[in-house]
């Protein structure tokens, strides 16, 4: 690739990196089909240009971007590389969750239902095959609205009045794009990296790492709920159980976006993501131990064999919030509190499970799943498991 070439005899500055030039050729033939001469120069650029680990933030990114683009070429495609996690700042710091956790939602969602307008009126030729018909569009534009909503309202940037579903979609878009900065715009971009030239995939893609962006909000919430239970805050705990719940309720229109992927574009494209499944969840499987600490069966199964560095936590003796809940010296008030809060929250969840069984049913019927399980059986058989131990109070009216 010239630019790349070019780069390459300059001096060759991370920041000034032929990002777009690269990411539009990726997108131009799918990550599976990229020439090899191209994947041979990016590995030129990251045997001989790379900064060292400790570079600044633009030797990093650039870091990360070969790492993601290189994930074929090296054999190590998987979960985490396919949607690009590195380069788009999930939310990970206590302090900022909540902010971050809206920003990177709104930001995902309008950057699909942008790609959506733009397919529609023409304004693209990114993954041209199996365009949706007008009639499905317009619901993804209603559901996408939907689905940012919550976090649009809390960022204060909710500001239309239109009715006109395409048009509400794109005042909105406009809104969170123009909010944007140059740093935040290029992660953005580069995380969308489909395998394949297929239009759904870019929904699939950016409705998957809006998951991600809810879990791993969820995990910093649990991890420091765990942390107030153990120090006796049991009603500041409380009180995150209940914003968690919100916030997973809150996406559960992500899902309704997910149904709307046609299935026959998902087993076009799902035969080149294989060995890339949300199996390698670290956020989720992140969530699910902080809640209860998973039984040895599951631990030594594909469930965690596929996230060893939160089994390897979990084996180290990563405290939950059940076992919190159990041995610490709690009031019978706050123990009924923070009970009916897990409830709750453990409800949310197993809905979240059972959403997510009936569109993997309806999306894969019998096909094996690419995280190497047999496909819907596996969740069949994991979507009742206990979130929590059943919290041991009775149910009490909330005081009024
Ligand atoms: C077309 C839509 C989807 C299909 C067909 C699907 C299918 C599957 C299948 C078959 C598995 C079992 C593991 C495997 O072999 O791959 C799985 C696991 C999983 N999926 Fe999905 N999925 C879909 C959407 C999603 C979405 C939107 C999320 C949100 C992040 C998600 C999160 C998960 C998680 C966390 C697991 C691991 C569950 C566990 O180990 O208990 N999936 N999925």
């Amino acid at each position: 690739m010239r630019e790349l070439a070019s780069w390459l005899s300059g001096d060759r500055r991370p920041d000034a990196f032929p990002y777009d030039a690269v990411v539009a050729e990726f997108r131009r033939t799918g990550k599976h089909f990229v020439a090899k001469d191209l994947l041979v120069q990016l590995d030129q650029v990251r045997r001989t240009a790379v900064p060292p680990a400790r570079a600044q933030a633009a030797g990093r990114f650039l870091r990360d971007f070969l790492d993601v683009t290189l994930d074929k070429f090296d054999g190590r495609y998987d979960y985490q590389t396919y949607l690009a996690l590195s380069l788009i700042r999930l939310p990970d710091d206590p302090a900022t969750v909540r902010r971050r956790h809206d920003e990177l939602t709104v930001q995902l969602i309008a950057d699909a239902l942008r790609f959506e307008l733009a397919a529609a009126s023409g304004a693209t030729e990114s993954l041209p095959r199996q365009r949706p018909g007008l009639k499905l569009v317009t619901k993804r534009y209603r559901l996408g609205v939907r689905a940012f909503a919550p976090a649009l309202g809390r960022l204060g940037l909710l500001t239309t009045t239109a009715t006109d579903p395409a048009i509400t979609a794109a005042q909105l878009c406009d809104v969170v794009l123009s909010a944007q900065g140059a740093t935040e715009r290029r992660a953005l971009d580069a995380s969308m990296l489909p395998v394949d030239q297929v239009h759904d995939e870019y929904l699939f893609i950016r409705v998957l790492q809006g998951y991600e962006t809810t879990f791993a909000a969820l995990a910093v919430e649990l991890g420091q709920a765990v942390a107030e239970v153990t120090a006796g805050q049991a009603d500041a705990a409380a009180e995150r159980l209940a914003y968690a719940r919100r916030l997973l309720d809150g996406a559960a229109p992500l899902f309704s976006l997910m149904a709307t992927v046609q299935p026959e574009s998902f087993r076009t494209f799902r035969v080149y993501t294989e060995g890339a499944s949300a199996i390698q969840s670290r956020s989720y499987k992140r969530v699910e131990s902080l809640c209860r600490s998973p039984a040895t069966d599951r631990l030594d199964s594909m469930a965690y064999r596929s996230v060893p560095e939160i089994r390897d936590t979990v084996v180290a003796g990563q405290p939950s919030l059940d076992e919190a809940y159990r041995s610490a010296g709690l009031s019978g008030s706050q123990r009924a509190l923070l009970g009916r809060r897990m409830t709750e929250f453990g409800a949310a969840l197993l809905q979240w499970r059972q959403t997510h069984y009936r569109i993997a049913v309806r999306m894969l019927g019998t096909r094996p799943g690419t995280g190497y399980t047999e496909g819907t059986p596996y969740l069949a058989a994991v979507r009742d498991l206990p979130v929590f131990a059943q919290p041991d109070e009775p149910q009490q009216e909330e005081p009024t």
